[in-house]
């Protein structure tokens, strides 16, 4: 995806610098041209010769260097690249570039720049939390500066946590991607992804649910979005971080589900990713159900509504192309193809989510799949592959099929 691009990254002083190193690496294996530059502040933590060796460039450290002005410059450094990354990007840093300032080299590249710009902010929660970082960053993004991150999570000083993390790499890749992907084949279409499963409550602290992880879901959303989409994500409840880029509707029963799809009509593009639970408790008790002695209580249960069944079979408004996921334990195939005339979808991912699939880990709440894709013209059998493998394939299929479409 980042082929023969080239990407400006500068590195400020905090300790996920480190993370950084490994940022070079990801982009470098993706075809892109790295280049660095490091506030003084950020050698505290990597060397210029760590960056260096991994980016294969010489890394820009000062403003006024002599001879790094006569052969390149910080004007052409920021506008030799298609984007700039700021990873670390500290409130320092967010603080001098929401006010122009321009006093070393890194903050002057971000001045004298007419790029787009990935900020991945890390610090201290209480730094992120003040209000004079809330002012810059809002400032920042009312600049048009694009943010990944921060995270939630331990901090490097003990007994810090909160949200400061700077995103994972993989995470700022995707961002990177996505910020370039303008142009890729879904550009100007919607795509609609349902993800994740459904809580269905029972009382206020019971509930019904599956174990779906929603990876599949969300890689599919991610992989939209590097492909130019528009993305509305409806997810269940996931321990996930949010795909770069996407809309997110957070639901949790399949009702919810179904009411946030319809708010998200019209689209072009649907996909059921999500594990919705078939059937939820009749009624919900108001409050939490007691042992009272000897007798269980009834659980009765009602089905819910088919989310993919009923965007479908919409006479209007139904998107071109309606996809729906079939988990089965036996005839995969044919309970697949079975699956897609009744529930009237244009496509269906089947997998087979049984013991006996051979993938390590299972399919449910694993990092792999084995899908076959069964549409009008047939079924194809796609290898086993990471399931961010089989979203781009996907998507890729989904770019495809509408570009056939539309010369027809
Ligand atoms: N689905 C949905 N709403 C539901 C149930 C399922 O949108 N209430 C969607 C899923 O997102 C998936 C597809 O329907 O895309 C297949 O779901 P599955 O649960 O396998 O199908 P069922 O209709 O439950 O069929 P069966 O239980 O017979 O396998």
């Amino acid at each position: 995806m980042l082929q023969g691009k080239r990407l400006l990254l500068v590195i400020g002083g905090g300790i996920a610098a480190y993370k950084s190193l490994d940022l070079i690496r990801r982009l470098k294996e993706r075809g892109a041209a790295v280049r660095v530059v490091m506030t003084s502040a950020a050698q505290h933590f990597v060397t210029p010769l760590a960056a260096g060796a991994l980016s294969h460039d010489r890394v820009f450290t000062e403003l006024f260097d002599r001879e790094a002005e006569q052969d390149i410059g910080h004007i052409r450094l920021s506008r030799e690249a298609d984007l700039l990354i700021v990873a670390p990007a500290t409130a320092d840093l967010m603080a001098k570039m929401a006010h122009g300032l321009a006093d070393d080299l890194a903050s002057a590249v971000l001045l004298a720049n007419t790029r787009p710009i990935l900020l991945a902010p890390a610090m201290n929660p209480a730094m992120w939390a003040n209000p004079a970082t809330r002012r810059n960053a809002a400032q920042l993004a009312a600049d048009g500066v694009r943010f990944v991150g921060p995270n939630a999570g331990a901090m490097a000083e003990r007994g810090e946590d909160g949200a400061g993390r700077m995103a994972e790499p993989l995470e700022i890749v995707a961002a990177v991607e996505a910020l370039l992907a303008a142009g890729g084949p879904l550009t100007g279409r919607h795509v609609l992804v349902t993800s994740g499963p459904t809580h269905e409550p029972i009382d206020p602290v019971r509930y019904i649910a599956n174990r779906s992880s929603g990876k599949q879901g969300h890689a599919i959303a991610a992989a939209a979005a590097r492909a130019g989409a528009r993305v509305t994500l409806v997810s269940g409840p996931v321990n996930l971080p949010d795909p770069f880029g996407v809309e997110m509707r957070r639901v949790e029963s399949a009702r919810d589900m179904l009411a946030a799809v319809e708010a998200a009509l019209p689209a072009d593009i649907a996909i059921f990713a999500a594990a919705v639970a078939d059937w939820r408790a009749a009624s919900e008790a108001p409050e939490k159900m007691k042992k009272d002695g000897g007798a269980l209580p009834p659980l009765a249960l009602t089905e819910n509504p088919d989310i993919l069944a009923t965007i479908a079979h919409r006479q209007a408004g139904r998107p071109r192309l309606v996809i729906g996921f079939a988990a089965e334990t036996q005839n995969v195939v044919a309970y697949a193809q079975a699956k897609r005339a009744r529930k009237g979808c244009d496509w269906i991912v089947a997998n087979d989510v049984s013991a006996r699939s051979g993938i390590p880990g299972g399919v449910m709440g694993g990092d792999s799949n084995e899908v076959h894709l069964i549409t009008a013209e047939g079924v194809e059998a796609w290898p086993p592959a990471s399931k961010a493998e089989v979203a781009e394939r996907l998507i890729a299929r989904i770019a495809a099929a509408l570009g056939a479409k539309e010369s027809e």
